[in-house]
């Protein structure tokens, strides 16, 4: 059974002693840049930041918990001490196994506890970080949670979309062309009407994975959250949208978004997932907020994402997507499959069975998303490789993978408006596309039989010495 709301899962991040507060940072930068520096220490705690000034104590920000392996299992309700590529499968197997289940509607729940409309509305009550030094503003939106409803067919769309303040009443709307959140706001739009969302900014983990990952058109990521859950995502009604709000969430909004020739605003830079702020500041459109449901003393969830960090939620996405579709294609002997680099490099690992398996793989792995579209690397590896582990692929790349013959470039292949590799020029035409390399780091097929040997010792003999001179290994030096 997944978490009831937040707060559960913050109590259990403090029973395990993994949960730091921090009490009296600044949203002005300082809050990201304690975010980054905790993410690079040893112990890499969850933290919650409080007695913000500026803000009365209680409105709470949760940050850093979801940026390593061992939070991911702590998420998945899984041990902490599982190998990352562990966490990964049982991840994938959950969601296998994992049937849907529909919101259940009720009538009351925590979000009602606070309630403005009309003019009372103001989404710069909450203590919003400026999260780094060249972004355009402060992000309300980064962990969040964007709910809207197909006027066609009738099903509920979540997707995770960031957001910017734009002032008391407005924020940001930044969906990508492809997702499904925009393809239905532009529905909405083609009929010149405004397109109605509930967003919110502080959730349990289960809804946040959900949103972040690519259910299938017209499956609604609210059904697949009950699902990872084990039971129903309680909902109210939007009383002015009629949408449903998570009931346990911790702050929400109601509004709508018009066309974008009615109301656009320039939006950005931010430091987007890649590593960079890749987009100058452009027109995007915005959500006009009619209402803001809060609990007391609300925990505003947030996600500052650094190029060391692993954002394990995309990086198992990736890895998941991935894996996925290498078994749906029925492709034989996967080992394993990671994603480093935030997702932008995936490898696979594989013992090959037939000339050109390796191929294959790449090939068909090319095919599957996560919680984006823009992976660049793909590389495959032999069984014996931990795909996990960077030393090990990189050893695998540098003596396995004969360079003229076991690398490709595929060309002009979907990417997304973050990627830094987007010329201007192409931006300008609205051309998304990248190359992606595959390489096969395998040993070659053709001679695999002649190729040296590397084996240090039989496995068996190796957990022998294990057991018996284990001891050495964990005592300290004299
Ligand atoms: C932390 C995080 C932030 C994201 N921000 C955005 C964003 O700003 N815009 C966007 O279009 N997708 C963003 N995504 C990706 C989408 O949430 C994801 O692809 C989702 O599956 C889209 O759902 P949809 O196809 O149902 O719209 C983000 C993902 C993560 C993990």
């Amino acid at each position: 059974m997944g978490f009831r709301d937040l707060r559960d899962f913050i109590a259990k991040v403090d029973k395990l002693e993994m949960l730091r507060v921090v009490e009296g940072a600044d949203w002005d930068l300082e809050i990201g840049a304690i975010c980054q520096m905790m993410q690079e220490s040893e112990e890499n705690p969850v933290l919650l930041f409080d007695k913000i000034p500026g803000y009365p104590p209680g409105f709470r920000i949760l940050a850093n918990h979801q940026n390593s392996p061992k939070k991911q299992a702590l998420v998945q309700d899984l041990p902490t001490d599982l190998s990352d590529l562990e966490i990964v499968r049982h991840m994938k197997e959950k969601r296998k196994q994992t049937s849907t289940i529909p919101p259940k509607e009720v009538e009351n729940g925590p979000i009602l506890e606070n309630y403005d409309r009309g003019d009372k509305v103001n989404i710069a009550k909450f203590p919003t970080p400026k999260w780094r030094t060249l972004e355009g503003g402060r992000y309300i939106g980064t962990s969040t949670l964007v709910i809207n409803r197909d006027p066609d067919e009738g099903w509920v769309n979540m997707g995770t979309y960031r957001q910017m303040i734009h002032d008391e009443k407005t924020v940001g709307f930044f969906v990508e062309p492809h997702h499904h959140g925009m393809i239905i706001a532009k529905k909405y739009w083609a009929q010149g009407k405004a397109c109605p969302v509930v967003a919110c900014y502080g959730q349990e983990p289960d809804l946040f994975q959900a949103a972040t990952g690519s259910a299938p058109w017209g499956r609604s990521e609210l059904d697949v959250a009950g699902g990872l859950k084990g039971e129903p995502v309680e909902v109210i009604k939007g009383e002015l949208t009629g949408l449903p709000i998570p009931a346990r969430a911790e702050i929400a909004i109601e509004g709508e978004v018009p066309p974008p020739e009615v109301d656009s605003r320039v939006e950005g830079p931010y430091r987007e997932w890649p590593g960079y702020y890749s987009q100058e500041p452009t027109p995007q459109p915005v959500i006009h907020i009619k209402a803001v449901y809060h609990r007391n003393n609300p925990i505003m969830t947030g996600n500052h994402i650094s190029n060391r960090n692993i954002t394990v939620g995309p990086v198992a996405h990736a890895a998941i997507a991935v894996w996925d579709t290498l078994e749906k294609t029925a492709l034989p002997g996967i080992r394993g499959v990671w994603a480093h680099a935030n997702g932008l490099f995936i490898v696979i690992s594989l013992k090959q069975e037939f000339a050109g398996h390796a191929k294959m793989a790449l090939l068909t792995a090319t095919g599957a998303r996560g919680s984006n579209s823009a992976y660049r690397y793909y590389v495959v590896v032999d069984e014996d490789i931990d795909p996990s582990n960077l030393h090990d692929v990189l050893w695998a790349m540098t003596t396995r993978c004969v360079p003229e013959e076991q690398i490709d470039i595929v060309r002009g292949t979907v990417s997304t408006r973050v990627d830094p590799l987007i010329s201007p020029k192409k931006r300008e035409v609205g051309d998304l596309t990248c190359g992606r390399i595959l390489i096969n780091a395998c040993k070659p097929w053709d001679w695999i039989q002649e190729f040296g040997k590397s084996m240090t010792f039989a496995p068996e003999f190796e957990r022998k010495v294990r057991e018996k001179w284990g001891h050495l290994a964990n005592s300290r030096s004299r």
